[in-house]
C-alpha cells in the first residue's frame, strides 16, 4: 500500500484521529455536507474507490457495487447493518464491516436513561416547568413507578442486552431473556419493562405489533434502543391510546427522522433522537473501528470485525 494510496469514499466527516489514521493510509474522497449524501451521488463517487465507509443513513445495495467494480469493502460506522444489503454486497466478493463492542456500554446506558425517564416522568416534568404551568410540590403530583422489585424483559441476548441486563441489579430489577429464560409471550405477559436489542431487518420487523403489545402487562413500559423497524409505530400509538400500556420511550423509528405524529403529543411517551451511541468516546472509537477495517481489508489483511 505504500506506493498506491488506495481511493476510499467517506460519507460523512468523522473525528480528526480517525480520518488522520484514514488519510495517512488512503486516499480519501469526504462527502462533507451537513445532510446524508444523495444515493446517486454516492454511486458517481464511489465508481473508482476500493473502500467506502457509510453509516446506517446510506442504502447500499447490489447496484452501489455494481457501480464500483474496484470496491472491496464497505466499513459501516454502526454495529447495526440494515442498511446494507449484504447477501447482495457480499455475493459480488466485497468484504462488509461494522462497529460492534465499542457502542455497547454507550447504548446500554442510554437504555437506562430512557427507562428512567419513563419511570419517573422526566420529559413530561421537564416540558411542565419550561411551559411554566408547575404550581408548587405536593405529594400526590407526578408520581412515577419505582423500578425495585420489578422485573426488565429483555428481547435480543446480543451484547447490549446483555450489557443493559448486568445493569438491572443496580435498580433490584431481575433482568429475563426471551427465549433464554422464558418464551416471549411469557415475557410479555410478565415484565413491567420490555427493552428491545434485536437487529434490525426483516427478521425482527414488527415484532412489537398490535398482538404482542396487547399481551403486555397495562402497567408495562416499552423501551425500544434497537431499530425503528422492530416497533409498529402505528400499533404502538394505538396500545398507548387504549391504555393497553403504560408508556414507551423510543430512540429509533420506523422512517427516521419522521417520527409517527400520533407519538408527539403523548405524555407517556419519551422520545430521543437516535442517540444510542452518541458519546464523543464512543463515535470517536466507531470510526476508528470503521477505518481500522478497511485499511486492514485494503492492505490485504483480514478485517477486524467483519460482519
Ligand atoms: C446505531 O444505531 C448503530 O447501529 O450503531
Amino acid at each position: 500500500m505504500a506506493l498506491h494510496k488506495p481511493k476510499v469514499l467517506l460519507t460523512r466527516k468523522i473525528p480528526s484521529a480517525a480520518f488522520n489514521r484514514l488519510q495517512s493510509a488512503c486516499d480519501v474522497d469526504l462527502h462533507d455536507g451537513s445532510t446524508a449524501i444523495d444515493p446517486d451521488e454516492l454511486k458517481r463517487r464511489v465508481a473508482d474507490k476500493e473502500g467506502l465507509i457509510c453509516l446506517l443513513t446510506d442504502r447500499i445495495d447490489g447496484s452501489v457495487v455494481d457501480a464500483a467494480p474496484q470496491l472491496k469493502v464497505v466499513a459501516n460506522v454502526a454495529v447495526g447493518y440494515d442498511n446494507i444489503d449484504v447477501p447482495e454486497v457480499t455475493s459480488r466478493g466485497v468484504i462488509v464491516t461494522n462497529t460492534p463492542d465499542v457502542l455497547t456500554d454507550a447504548t446500554a446506558e442510554l437504555t437506562w436513561a430512557l427507562l428512567l425517564a419513563l419511570a419517573r416522568r422526566i420529559g413530561e416534568g421537564e416540558r411542565l416547568i419550561r411551559r411554566g404551568r408547575w404550581t408548587g410540590w405536593a405529594l400526590d403530583f407526578m408520581l412515577g413507578t419505582e423500578l425495585r422489585g420489578k422485573q426488565l424483559g429483555i428481547i435480543g441476548r446480543g451484547r447490549i442486552g446483555r450489557a443493559v441486563a448486568a445493569k438491572a441489579p443496580a435498580f433490584g430489577m431481575t433482568a429475563v431473556f426471551a427465549k433464554h429464560d422464558m418464551s416471549l409471550d411469557e415475557l410479555l405477559v410478565s415484565s413491567d419493562v420490555i427493552s428491545l436489542h434485536t437487529p434490525g431487518g426483516p427478521d425482527t420487523r414488527h415484532l412489537i405489533n398490535r398482538r404482542t403489545l396487547a399481551r403486555m402487562k397495562r402497567t408495562a413500559f416499552l423501551v425500544n434502543t434497537a431499530r425503528g423497524s422492530v416497533v409498529d409505530e402505528d400499533a404502538l400509538v394505538w396500545a398507548l391510546n387504549e391504555h393497553l400500556i403504560a408508556g414507551a420511550a423510543l430512540d429509533v423509528y420506523e422512517k427516521e427522522p419522521s417520527v409517527h405524529p400520533g407519538l408527539l403529543g403523548l405524555e407517556t411517551v419519551v422520545l430521543v433522537p437516535h442517540l444510542g451511541s452518541a458519546t464523543r468516546e464512543t463515535r470517536t472509537a466507531m470510526a476508528d473501528l470503521a477505518v481500522r477495517n478497511v485499511i486492514a481489508v485494503l492492505s490485504g489483511e483480514s478485517p477486524l470485525t467483519p460482519v
